[in-house]
């Protein structure tokens, strides 16, 4: 499978949005990735479903939401009515996992798990066959425009591990800090998704940094 691109809405310019949603309605992008924190999981605050609700049907690409909150499951089902289309929950906020990622597949989405930088990718064993993505944080979540930690590339090549040993078809996204000099490493070591927030928004021409990141090659 050629990989795939989602932009990371926080960087966008949230007073002239208008002007970067052409921007990805224009570009190659694949998904739109936004980021939902409550200033509680993580020490931030974004935006919530009347922004998502409001988006729909101006964004012609799938919705993957990133929820960094804590008690995902009180908000499944809204979710899906705001248009969420992926939804990814973390490992550290869900002490039923399995029952939080059915939840997500019986609503009709995609079901996601992102683990934190310090969360190891062993301890998706059990769990790795219900999940139809697996998001690898490679920032401490909660804000754009940190520094890539460099430990990922292992994490993504242990997971590509797992999901071969059990037979998983779920797909491989990471998260902070993506460029042009990490996302060839990431593409190597296995990644299938790759969010890019800063890099793209802040970038001169944010439809051809798009388009570059989707034709490397790894
Ligand atoms: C961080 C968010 C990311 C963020 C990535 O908590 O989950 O999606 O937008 O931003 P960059 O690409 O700037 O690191
Ligand atoms: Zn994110």
């Amino acid at each position: 499978m050629n990989h795939l691109i989602a932009p990371s809405l926080l960087a966008a310019n949230f007073a002239d949005l208008k002007t970067d949603l052409d921007m990805l309605n224009r570009s190659e992008a694949d998904w739109l990735h936004l980021d939902i924190m409550d200033g509680m999981f993580v020490p931030n605050i974004s935006f919530g479903l009347p922004v998502l609700q409001s988006l729909k049907g101006k964004v012609n690409k799938p919705f993957d939401v990133h929820l960094m909150i804590v008690q995902p499951d009180r908000y499944i089902a809204d979710f899906k009515a705001a248009g969420a289309d992926w939804l990814n929950v973390h490992y550290e906020a869900c002490p039923h996992l399995h029952r939080t990622l059915q939840t997500i597949r019986q609503q009709g989405m995609k079901a996601g798990v992102t683990l934190n930088p310090h969360t190891p990718v062993s301890l998706l064993e059990e769990i790795i066959t219900e999940a139809d993505l697996v998001l690898l944080m490679s920032v401490n979540p909660g804000f754009g425009g940190q520094s890539f930690i460099e430990n990922t590339y292992h994490k993504v090549e242990q997971l590509k591990e797992l999901i071969l040993k059990k037979n998983s078809q779920a797909l491989i996204q990471v998260d902070g800090g993506v460029d042009n000099h990490t996302a060839p490493g990431l593409l190597k070591a296995g990644a299938d998704v790759l969010v890019a927030g800063s890099y793209v928004f802040r970038s001169t021409d944010p439809i051809e940094t798009i388009a570059q990141l989707k034709q490397l090659k790894c």
